[in-house]
């Protein structure tokens, strides 16, 4: 069973797909750290981000044990990775990777942008998570307070709705929700009701299969 969420940046997709996978015992793919390895690699070698072959070289050659989350989940990583994540050879050579992982028994849960539509269109289940600019600024500014990033609200929230903008409108798989995806909205939900609705559809889902 593969279980894509998909969903904007803050929306709270990871905090649900890895609540679901734990109760589920799936395995968890964050797939927002692997695009995040590739900004964070063009960060760390000085390269520009109209430097397209270094891109798609990082990409290509991807070692995931040298990377630290600490050191990927900041918002000048998040800021590169948005832009080298539009480049078309960049996805490309990042989509097996995800594919292979999709089918690991007895089941999956990815989250991203483009799970639901690009790398796994056959999901079971698809879930879009959303919430208002507002409140997503609000946890990013709260996540990156205790990571020790000093910023601000105006400028979290700046960059979430510059990184929307790119993501949603780039030519190739932007955020958008599959047709059949059920969608989320954690704005007003506490953790543990997001994942009750989402674990409710799991398990009917897993009884008639
Ligand atoms: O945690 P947050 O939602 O802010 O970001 P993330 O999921 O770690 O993703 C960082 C960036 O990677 C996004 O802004 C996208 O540009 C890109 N990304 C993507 O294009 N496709 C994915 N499946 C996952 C991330």
């Amino acid at each position: 069973m593969i279980i894509a969420v998909d969903g904007p940046s803050a929306s709270g997709k990871g905090t649900l797909a890895r609540a679901l996978a734990r109760e589920l015992k799936f395995h968890y793919l964050d797939t927002g750290a692997i695009y995040r390895m590739v900004g964070f690699s063009m960060l760390r070698a000085n390269k520009a981000v109209s430097d397209v072959k270094s891109a798609v070289h990082f990409a290509s050659t991807l070692e995931p044990s040298n990377f630290a989350d600490g050191d990927l989940r900041t918002e000048k990583v998040a800021s590169i990775t948005s832009q080298v994540a539009a480049i078309p050879e960049v996805r490309a050579a990042l989509l097996q990777f995800q594919r292979e992982f999709a089918k690991r028994k007895p089941g999956t849960v990815l989250d991203g942008r483009d799970i639901g539509t690009v790398v796994c269109p056959e999901a079971d289940l698809k879930f879009f998570v959303v919430a208002s600019p507002d409140v997503r600024a609000s946890r990013r500014l709260n996540e990156l307070t205790a990571k020790g990033e000093n910023t601000d609200i105006k400028t979290v929230l700046n960059e979430i709705m510059a990184r929307d903008e790119r993501d949603s409108k780039r030519a190739i798989a932007p955020t958008i929700a599959a047709k059949d995806a059920i969608v989320i909205d954690t704005s007003d939900l506490t953790i543990a009701e997001a994942l009750g609705i989402a674990l409710s559809k799991a398990r009917t889902h897993l009884h008639y299969e």
